[in-house]
């Protein structure tokens, strides 16, 4: 099954719920209200005595194991969540979707100069996060002429920039989002070199721009935390790489799964950079949290504001709060290929 086919299929169930619930009505409607006691009852328990903190770790333990670390359930609800951010959201004036990057400096900024665009200078720590995992990067000062991926490439705006600044001969921005890919088609039409596709980090060699040995430099910004399976994706980027070509990687990972995401990343990969940034993504959050709340309010139903509030980052958030107290760790690293030659090193 393809990525649409599972939307399609998780709609699905969705719709089968609902239709359950409808039919359903004359039954638990009374039992709803039958049991209001009891719930009122559980409700001032949890929020007045110590039952609380128990019920909230059941629900954080439950809520981490289905947004960060199940394989199926993960990729399901990632999906929805981006296909319908997206279907929700047309607006040209939000083209990054990551936690941003600044200097531990006053105003944070670096690459002032670079932003050309009025949406940039909006979007300036998201960018900066792109030109941190990259501008630093010789590979990147020579990209001219060459091909650049994305995978992941959400609203398009990261991509965008990099293939303005960059000049590569071909950039490809990948996500397995529909409408995402959609949206970025129309949005960032007028650079010339940049095309999107609809494919999935697991298999995007399948893709046929995109051959075995074909590409120069892949990027990845904070989307691996959605996959079901790390190692079908690295085996991908292994694949897809040139023998010198780079791989830009950043994510965050609680800090108790860091440790072996990085000795995954070592299993697969020749480590060139490997650098913790946490402490400048906090910041990043800190400097753009009033921006972010606005951009919130103005572009998300109302409904779903607190929990868009919940990923956005913004300072208070659980987000926010665990990068600042070390429970997250957000990492980046400059990584070449390694294995497609010598077979034994990399794991089947
Ligand atoms: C937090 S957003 C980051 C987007 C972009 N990199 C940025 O920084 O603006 C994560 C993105 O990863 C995409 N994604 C998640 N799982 C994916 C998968 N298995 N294959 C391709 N894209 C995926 C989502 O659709 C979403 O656009």
């Amino acid at each position: 099954m393809d990525n649409r086919h599972y939307f399609v299929a998780f709609l699905a169930v969705l719709g089968m719920l609902a239709f359950f619930a409808l039919i359903t009505m004359p039954f638990w409607i009374p039992v709803l209200l039958f049991n209001s006691p009891f719930l009122l009852v559980v409700f001032l328990l949890a929020k007045y005595t110590r039952f609380g903190g128990i019920l909230e770790k059941w629900y954080l333990t439950v809520y981490d194991w289905l947004v960060y670390q199940s394989e199926t359930p993960r990729r399901l609800l990632w999906q929805g969540f981006y296909e319908f951010m997206s279907w929700y959201n047309q607006d040209t004036d939000w083209v990054t979707m990551n936690y941003g990057y600044a200097l531990l400096t006053d105003d944070g900024h670096m690459i002032d100069k670079l932003l050309t665009e009025e949406q940039d200078k909006h979007e300036c720590f998201s960018l900066q996060l792109y030109y941190f995992i990259t501008g630093t990067n010789k590979a990147f000062k020579s990209l001219e002429g060459k091909t650049l991926v994305e995978i992941g490439s959400g609203r398009g705006g990261g991509i965008s920039f990099l293939t303005r600044v960059f000049k590569p001969e071909k950039a490809i921005g990948i996500d397995f989002s529909m409408n995402q890919v959609e949206f970025c088609k129309a949005r960032h039409s007028s650079v010339n070199q940049l095309e999107f596709h609809q494919g999935d980090a697991e298999s995007f060699t399948t893709i046929e721009s995109i051959g075995e040995n074909s590409v120069d430099a892949i990027i990845n910004v904070e989307s691996s935390h959605c996959y079901g399976n790390i190692d079908n994706f690295f085996k991908q980027v292994n694949n897809a790489l040139k023998k010198d070509g780079v791989f830009c990687y950043t994510d965050f990972r609680g800090a108790e799964d860091m440790d072996e995401l990085k000795a995954k990343v070592e299993e697969y990969f020749v480590v060139e950079k490997s650098i913790d940034i946490t402490r400048n993504v906090c910041y990043a959050l800190k400097l753009d949290t009033q921006r972010r709340l606005a951009v919130i309010e103005e572009k998300c139903p109302k409904i779903f504001v607190p929990l868009i509030n919940k990923f956005s980052g913004v300072t208070g958030s659980r987000v926010y709060e665990e990068l600042n107290e070390g429970q997250t760790l957000y990492h980046a690293w400059l990584l070449k290929p390694k294995g497609r030659n010598a077979n034994e090193e990399v794991k089947e």
